[in-house]
């Protein structure tokens, strides 16, 4: 993958955080998947009154990637506006191992430029997939 790319996924990851729908916490989270095709899903988290609905960025770009037909993804970046680089919760890392190989990367972002660089299997080890059904 060329660093332009990788940069201009990120940029968009970065993008999303503004229109992020989070007037209860304020804590805004963008999201940037990546097919293998190369096409790209932004993400975001989308609140609610009842908070137990709110929806995670990842889960936002996979369910509209999904919706419009897409299972073959390539690169996940997610970004916070966090001193250290967003850490994804427990849900979304479920979904990651649902939807994506084991290696995949994911690129994990926060302020000032802080980045790191992980697997899904690295998020989510032993996790539970078909296989265990
Ligand atoms: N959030 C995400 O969007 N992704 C994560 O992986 C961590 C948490 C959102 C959910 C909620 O809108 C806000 O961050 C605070 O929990």
């Amino acid at each position: 993958m060329k660093q332009e790319t990788k940069q201009e996924w990120k940029d968009s990851a970065i993008a999303a955080l503004d229109k992020a729908y989070v007037p209860y916490s304020h804590f805004p989270v963008g999201a940037c998947l990546v097919t293998k095709s190369g096409k790209t899903y932004q993400g975001i988290n989308i609140e609610n009154a009842s908070f137990g609905l709110t929806n995670c960025a990842e889960r936002t770009a996979f369910f509209k990637a999904v919706s419009e037909g897409e299972s073959e993804f390539a690169h996940l970046v997610v970004a916070g506006h966090t001193p250290e680089p967003i850490s994804p919760c427990g849900a979304c890392r479920q979904v990651m191992a649902e939807f994506c190989s084991p290696e995949m990367p994911v690129t994990l972002l926060g302020d000032n430029g802080v980045e790191k660089q992980m697997t899904v299997r690295e998020l989510l080890p032993y996790a539970f997939t078909e296989e265990d059904l």
